[in-house]
């Protein structure tokens, strides 16, 4: 038996998410953070992601007037600043300040990740697209970094960081070493 579930908070059904930290630049050269935990891989190639943002925020005006923006992964034990990022906007307060961070200059483009990320990724020649009072940006990813010996080719060593994943509000889960995990065996048809 299946109940229906309401639509205005289907997207609940979605998360636990992986939830990262948008840098951007803005007009007079000041850079903000902002918490996302809507973001998705697009196209293998060329690389491309998608960042779902609230069309009235700071990030969304930013993104828009440069074109580009670094997504920043945190760990877990940083979940307090990602929360700093997710609960104030960058039109009032230096959130770099608040959050008590270092930047770190990005290698393709014209803005700045976070030094005590695990990993970021630098995102250039961004297209959005509207819908309801999202912003979807678009956009091509021309570099991409990670601390060492935190992840391999497959992925991340989870015996050498955790990875917050949003569920809801102030909910997190934490994915870390005693994360259980199964290996499908070979199905034949
Ligand atoms: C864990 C977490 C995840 C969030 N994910 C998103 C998201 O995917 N898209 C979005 O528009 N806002 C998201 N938010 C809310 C923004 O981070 C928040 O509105 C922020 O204050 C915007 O900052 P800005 O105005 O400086 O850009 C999230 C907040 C938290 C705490």
């Amino acid at each position: 038996m299946f109940q229906e579930y309401d639509l205005t908070t289907f997207y609940r059904l979605l998360h636990p998410r992986p939830v990262a930290v948008i840098t951007s630049t803005c007009g007079e050269g000041k850079v903000n953070a902002m918490a996302c935990s809507w973001f998705t891989p697009v196209s293998e190639e060329p690389p491309t992601i998608a960042v779902v943002v609230d069309e009235s925020s700071y990030t969304a005006e930013c993104i828009e007037l440069m074109g580009e923006f670094a997504l920043n992964i945190l760990p877990s034990e940083l979940l307090n600043k990602i929360w700093v990022a997710g609960s104030r906007s960058g039109r009032n307060v230096d959130k770099i300040r608040a959050m008590d961070v270092n930047l770190i200059k990005c290698s393709k483009i014209n803005s700045y990740a976070i030094s005590e990320s695990i990993a970021y990724i630098e995102v250039s020649k961004v297209v959005s697209y509207g819908i309801g009072g999202s912003k979807v940006f678009f956009g091509e990813v021309v570099a991409a970094y990670v601390k060492d010996d935190v992840a391999g080719n497959y992925g991340w060593k989870l015996d050498k960081v955790s990875i917050p994943l949003h569920d809801w509000g102030r909910k997190f889960y934490v994915l870390d070493k005693n994360a259980k995990y199964t290996y499908i065996r070979d199905v034949r048809s």
